[in-house]
């Protein structure tokens, strides 16, 4: 079974037909769900997505571009949406210099009170990063968020930068990206990186993989990125889907 670690079903874009693709996966060879929050409104909506469904889990947490949320009151109500059994990780988290990088210390504060929240909570952290590879890196290291784990979503830096967050015991996650031609930096890292740190993840609505690059995505296309990785490893495509579920499911403390 196929476990995608990081969705967004939650989001308007599955506003029409929501449950009728939460159906259609229910059929298919994907087995487990994380739903992703992204500020706080998303992450209520990612538990009550787990409450509602057996196969969905959530993360909760505040994405750097909404930083300015996090507060003693909003870390709060992550703490007590964490109770929840089905909330497996704090997430997504971190640091975006693309969108904006006049607020980086307002995002890195965020960053760290969230990898604090991870680390009282036990929980693992998705982390999100893009433009931001230093930084991040610097945190990952000085806050000692080794302790907890997780993974550093989408990832989008050098193959030397894969292996570096994965000696830090960090998961690297794969999603449609890599089948895009011009994605030699990550193919690359696929490559250098062992199996046993690699997860698959759509972001969907975001990040369709080819032939479906610009559309809507959803973990019914993660096919295609098994069939990616397969081809860069020299192995088969069911032993990709085998690995990457077990290493879900001990990253995110599932029992199966
Ligand atoms: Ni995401």
């Amino acid at each position: 079974m196929i476990f995608d670690t990081h969705a967004h079903y939650d989001d308007e874009a599955f506003d029409e037909d929501r449950e009728s693709i939460i159906e259609e996966l229910k059929t298919s060879n994907v087995g487990k769900i994380v739903n992703v929050g992204a500020n706080l409104s998303s992450s209520q909506r990612s538990v009550d997505l787990a409450n509602k469904y057996d196969f969905f889990y959530a993360a909760v947490g505040v994405h750097p571009d909404d930083a300015a949320e996090i507060d003693d009151e909003s870390l709060n109500r992550l703490r007590e949406m964490a109770a929840n059994e089905k909330v497996v990780a704090v997430g997504e988290i971190g640091l975006d210099y693309y969108w904006n990088k006049e607020n980086s210390d307002i995002q890195k504060k965020a960053f760290l009170a969230q990898i604090e929240l991870a680390k009282e909570l036990s929980l693992p952290i998705i982390v999100h990063s893009r433009e931001a590879a230093k930084d991040t890196m610097d945190i990952l290291a000085s806050s000692d968020a080794a302790k907890t784990g997780g993974v550093v979503h989408c990832f989008s830096y050098s193959p030397e930068i894969a292996l570096e967050a994965v000696k830090m015991g960090f998961y690297i996650g794969v999603g449609g990206v890599v089948t895009f031609k011009n994605a030699k930096k990550l193919k690359e890292s696929v490559e250098l990186i062992p199996m046993e740190r690699i997860l698959l993840e759509t972001d969907c609505p975001y990040l369709a993989p080819d032939p479906f690059r610009g559309k809507r995505n959803s973990s019914l296309y993660l096919d295609y990125v098994v069939k990616e990785i397969a081809s860069i490893k020299g192995i088969d495509e069911e032993k990709v889907i085998e690995i990457t579920y077990k290493n879900a499911l001990e990253m995110y403390g599932i029992g199966d």
